[in-house]
């Protein structure tokens, strides 16, 4: 596996593939790399001749300065995890290769991004669409692999390539990897302590069982019974619960609004911002 940290040898080395008539998979990601990455990166390399996996923490996703400065950052690891999976490209860039000049396009998801992590954190997914785009025009992949734990980014980034010209390539969304007590994986749960690590099995279980009282109970229901359940856990505060159309993320108040309902919560376990969701 070959490291790339330069923009520009990395569009050489796409053109050759290109010529040769190679077909392209990307896996963007942060860094901090789990077995959700892990699931994506073989996804890609079974279904693409060159597998690329970029590890750049993009900071015009950030809307709050601390999570930024305290996103765990493991290169070292990831490109040892990555070589394991057989990725051919692990492409880590410096701030300067991915933002050469300050990005200032402005997308429009509406109404996509007007609900949910949109309102909570402004600006987060137009710095999702610059990094992303960016990625796209750097790499030229055929596929492109995101994981469905960010539901509504996943969404957004259809919604993106529909909308904004990226038409050629296709998005593969997968499903969200949960450790076995249900917790889904993230690379946020490196800053959780083990009793933490323990408390915030709450959210998947309360997501689970609320499947099994969704006959019984209506949507409004249903969203206060997760969130009073989760909130009497020591410790955990929901910042929202929202049971949405799984293709308009647009709120639903009857189950028989969508044949695609998902609930997509996010959670605060002390300074630490989980999300997570479920398929109805
Ligand atoms: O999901 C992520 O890790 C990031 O939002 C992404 C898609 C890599 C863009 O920085």
């Amino acid at each position: 596996m070959k490291v790339i940290s330069a923009t520009s040898e990395l569009e050489v080395a796409v053109s050759f593939f290109k010529e040769l008539g190679l077909t392209v998979g990307l896996v963007p990601t942060m860094g901090a790399l789990h077995n959700g990455h892990a699931s994506l990166v073989k996804k890609c390399v079974a279904e693409n001749d060159v597998c690329i996996v970029s590890v750049f923490v993009n900071p015009t996703q950030f809307n709050n300065a601390n999570d930024l400065a305290t996103y765990p950052r493991t290169l070292e690891a990831d490109c040892k995890l990555l070589e394991s999976l057989g990725a051919n490209i692990a492409f880590a860039p410096t701030v300067d290769q991915i933002y050469p000049y300050p990005d200032t396009r402005q997308f429009d998801f509406t109404p996509l991004d007007k609900v949910m992590e949109g309102p909570m954190r402004p600006g987060h997914f137009n710095g999702v669409a610059q990094v992303v785009s960016r990625l796209f025009d750097i790499t030229k992949p055929n596929r492109a692999y995101f994981g469905e734990k960010d539901f509504q980014q996943l969404a957004i980034i259809r919604e993106m390539c529909r909308k904004y010209g990226y038409n050629d390539l296709e998005i593969v969304g997968c499903p969200i990897v949960r450790e076995e007590s249900g917790l889904a994986l993230s690379s946020r749960n490196a800053r959780l302590s083990d009793s933490q690590k323990k408390t915030a099995v709450g959210i998947s279980k309360a997501l689970f069982d609320s499947k099994n009282i969704k006959n019984s109970k209506n949507v409004a229901e249903t969203k206060q019974w997760v969130i009073d359940t989760i909130n009497a856990i020591d410790g955990m505060e929901v910042e929202y619960y929202e049971i949405v159309d799984g293709n308009t993320l647009q709120p639903i108040s009857d189950w028989k609004e969508t044949s695609y309902p998902v609930g997509c919560i996010t959670v605060y376990l002390g300074d630490v911002r989980l999300i997570d969701n479920i398929k109805y």
